[in-house]
């Protein structure tokens, strides 16, 4: 009796063992042979890794931020309540919970710079890296890709939150925080190669023209510092605008050919290695050819910028490079919620529009937003001023011409941007690459002239009900 339940009880051990081993061939690769690695694995580490340097890894850029324009200077004398004007943004998770409820009482001062240090010691500022000295001031600082590219949910207070990887930080004034750096002259210096008598007050000038949300990449590349005409369907809109770029989502990327503004660049990948070491000031290597066109670059050619090299034991940026790419195509985008941040009645009629009568289907393709394939568009085509289109590489056009462009833009979590995240009406609004539209009536307005589309009212505001439900 005794030996068949044995016999019994080791069958089923075998078959349950056997299933296992079934179930795990068929979702993950052959344990044995480890040589292979396993996707599920790779992916895991990779996000972990990606994760952590997007928020932490400074890529030792703080040679540049605090060792030479001094910025830690002025964050000695930052109170926190200029911090968060300047766009700054807290991480609730890494404070105390002492902290927290403090700052919900009212009882912290908001206006002692030594609290601004507290936080920026908490690793709570995102993007900010701190170097201490031991009388707990700031001996240098050091920027992540988190500053720009990451805001909270304001859960706490206005700008304190949990935070969120990847949506953009549209109150972030870049041009002002930069501005208040105690040495510019390694900017003047990059500057004057265009601008040969160009002092560090009229940098700041410049920089001070950004505003929240934006910064200026091809700045430090081109020398241009304004755009003289914002043309929008044949109409100057404005004139002498400032050429620096809304900061865009790092979220709903992957699928995309061709990224950021003008796509001309290339890839996600491509402008994380530009941006990582010509613009943070990171130890790592960056090549380019394309900036040693004279006409076109005339301070990168000079600099060199397209030819950075550091050896493969001092560079902090190159071995990061495929896990920080991996960790950006894998944040899906922000998704809106039916009733609350649209109507889905409307959305379902303005969907009909949107691949019908609006047309905008031609190049925004559902469900990528953007075509497969080339995603750019000529300044012509998308009759607008090609100011920021020129500053950046020309693409291979029709029979081989040379041409400039802007890339057919994601559209997936659009609705945040329309109502203010986490209603913080802040950094509300604001589209295309300047931000030349307010609202996204203004955008359907515009292509509904640009396109003679012919939008009654009604129309335009189930298409913008649409746009909200991407
Ligand atoms: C000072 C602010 C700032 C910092 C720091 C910064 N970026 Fe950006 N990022 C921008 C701006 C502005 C653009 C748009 C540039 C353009 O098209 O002119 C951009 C573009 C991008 C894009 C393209 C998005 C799209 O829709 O195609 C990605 C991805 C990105 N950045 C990731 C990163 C990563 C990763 C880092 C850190 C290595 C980083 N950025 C650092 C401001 C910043
Ligand atoms: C010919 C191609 C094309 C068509 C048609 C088109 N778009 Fe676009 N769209 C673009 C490009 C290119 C951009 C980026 C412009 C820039 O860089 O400033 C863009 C940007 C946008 C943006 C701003 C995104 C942002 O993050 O700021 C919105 C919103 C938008 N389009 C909606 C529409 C709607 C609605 C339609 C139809 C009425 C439409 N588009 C038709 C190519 C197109």
């Amino acid at each position: 009796m005794g030996k068949h339940y044995l016999l019994l009880a080791s069958l089923l051990i075998i078959v349950i063992a056997a299933l296992a081993a079934q179930n795990q061939t068929t979702t993950t690769e052959d344990p044995s042979s480890s040589f292979l690695g396993s996707a599920e694995g790779n992916s895991q580490a990779m996000i972990n890794q990606g994760r952590h340097i997007f928020r932490s890894d400074t890529f030792g850029d703080e040679a540049f931020w605090g060792g030479k324009l001094k910025l830690h200077e002025s964050i000695n004398h930052l109170t926190p309540n200029q911090a968060l004007n300047l766009g700054l943004k807290v991480d609730s998770a890494a404070l105390p919970s002492t902290v927290v409820q403090a700052i919900q009482s009212g009882t912290v001062n908001l206006n002692d710079p030594a609290v601004t240090l507290l936080l920026i010691k908490l690793n709570a500022v995102l993007g900010v890296k701190g170097f201490f000295n031991e009388n707990g001031t700031l001996r240098s600082v050091g920027l992540t890709c988190a500053v720009c590219h990451a805001t909270v949910d304001n859960s706490i207070a206005p700008s304190i939150g949990r935070r969120i990887d990847g949506v953009a930080n549209r109150d972030l004034n870049v041009g002002s925080i930069i501005a208040s750096a105690p040495n510019l002259q390694p900017v003047v210096d990059l500057l004057s190669v265009v601008h040969p008598n160009i002092t560090a007050d009229q940098v700041r000038a410049i920089l001070r023209t950004w505003g929240p949300g934006k910064f200026d990449a091809e700045l430090f590349l081109d020398g241009k510092a304004f755009n003289p005409q914002q043309v929008t369907n044949g109409v100057v809109t404005r004139t002498h605008v400032p050429g620096a770029t809304l900061i865009p989502n790092a979220r709903g990327l992957s699928g995309h050919n061709l990224h950021t503004w003008t796509g001309a660049w290339g890839t996600v990948t491509y402008w994380n290695a530009f941006v990582a070491v010509d613009e943070m000031h990171g130890k790592g290597t960056f090549f380019d050819e394309r900036f040693d066109n004279p006409e076109q670059f005339p301070i990168a050619a000079k600099a060199r910028l397209g030819h950075i090299s550091t050896d493969p034991d001092s560079d902090r940026v190159t071995k990061k490079l495929a896990p920080l790419h991996f960790y950006q195509l894998a944040l899906p985008a922000v998704k809106p919620r039916p009733g609350i941040d649209f109507d889905p009645d409307a959305a379902e009629r303005g969907d009909e529009l949107f691949s019908g009568k609006a047309n905008c289907n031609r190049c925004h393709r559902e469900p990528l937003w953007t075509e497969p394939g080339w995603n750019q568009h000529t300044p012509g085509e998308m009759k607008i001023d090609g100011f920021e289109a020129r500053r950046a590489p020309a693409s291979i056009g029709p029979q081989g011409k040379p041409v400039h462009g802007y890339r057919t833009m994601n559209l997936a979590g659009l609705f945040v941007r329309e109502r203010g995240l986490f209603m913080f009406p802040r950094d509300k609004g604001r589209f295309y690459h300047d931000g030349r539209f307010k609202t996204l009536l203004d955008v359907v307005n515009s292509y509904d002239v640009r396109f003679n589309l012919g939008l009654t009212d009604q129309e335009k505001h189930d298409l913008i009900e649409y746009l909200k439900s991407l």
